[in-house]
């Protein structure tokens, strides 16, 4: 197919359930899965999940890691998703959402350990726009941990009519600066190839 009747995956701010099902199918599971060992592994307690959908971490956490002993604050701009993360774990005084955009300010009342960004970042086209959010995320909930998930550069969409929007190839270059970085590659073919996952630190 000739590259201009090719479009981009439209990002939308408000999708159903229905919408993004295809990552709450057991072949998306270990990219989720992923993101809930290290935080297990590095024993963080104070969770921020930004554009969280209906935040599928907590279960695994919970129910498949058994590691519950932690607070998680997760928003998201699409309300179907967050009503229904919000009834599912409304017995669970630690675990909070809220439907909200990125751009508003917020308070936790726990320490942040860690921020998840987990197929957000790619939002954001400008490099130094995408940089300020996360930054600015950080600072002002004094967090020097974050996981990030991103399509790697080389997937394509399943539809050739569409073009996979990827920021991995260089438009999150400017975490090398402050932050240590480990990549962890995950070749799930209902993505129809790779996604990466960056835990990242800060340097002391
Ligand atoms: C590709 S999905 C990723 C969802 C989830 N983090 C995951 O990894 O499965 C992007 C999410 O960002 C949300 N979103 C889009 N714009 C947003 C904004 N301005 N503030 C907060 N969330 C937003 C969308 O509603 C959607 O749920």
């Amino acid at each position: 197919m000739h590259e201009d009747a090719r479009s981009e995956v439209p990002l939308r701010e408000n999708y159903t359930m229905e919408d993004m099902s295809y990552l709450d199918s057991a072949q998306a599971y270990p990219l989720f899965e992923k993101q809930a060992r290290l935080i297990k592994e590095k024993g963080y307690r104070g969770i921020i999940d930004v554009g969280c959908r209906h935040g599928p971490i907590n279960k695994i956490l919970h129910d498949d890691l058994d590691y519950k002993d932690y607070s998680y604050f997760g928003f998201d701009t699409s309300d179907e998703p967050i009503d229904i993360a919000t009834e599912t774990w409304k017995n669970h005084p630690n675990i909070n959402y809220k439907v909200m955009s990125w751009i508003e300010t917020f308070n936790v009342d726990f320490k942040v350990d860690v921020i998840i960004f987990s197929g957000v970042l790619l939002y954001i086209k400008d490099v130094l726009l995408r940089e300020d959010l996360f930054e600015d995320i950080m600072f002002r909930n004094r967090c020097t941990n974050a996981i990030i998930a991103e399509p790697y550069h080389h997937q394509r969409h399943w539809d050739e009519r569409l073009i996979l929007q990827s920021i991995t190839e260089n438009g999150l270059d400017f975490l090398n600066e402050n932050y240590t970085v480990d990549h962890h590659y995950l070749d799930l073919p209902v993505f129809a190839g790779k996604r990466v996952i960056y835990d990242v630190s800060a340097r002391p």
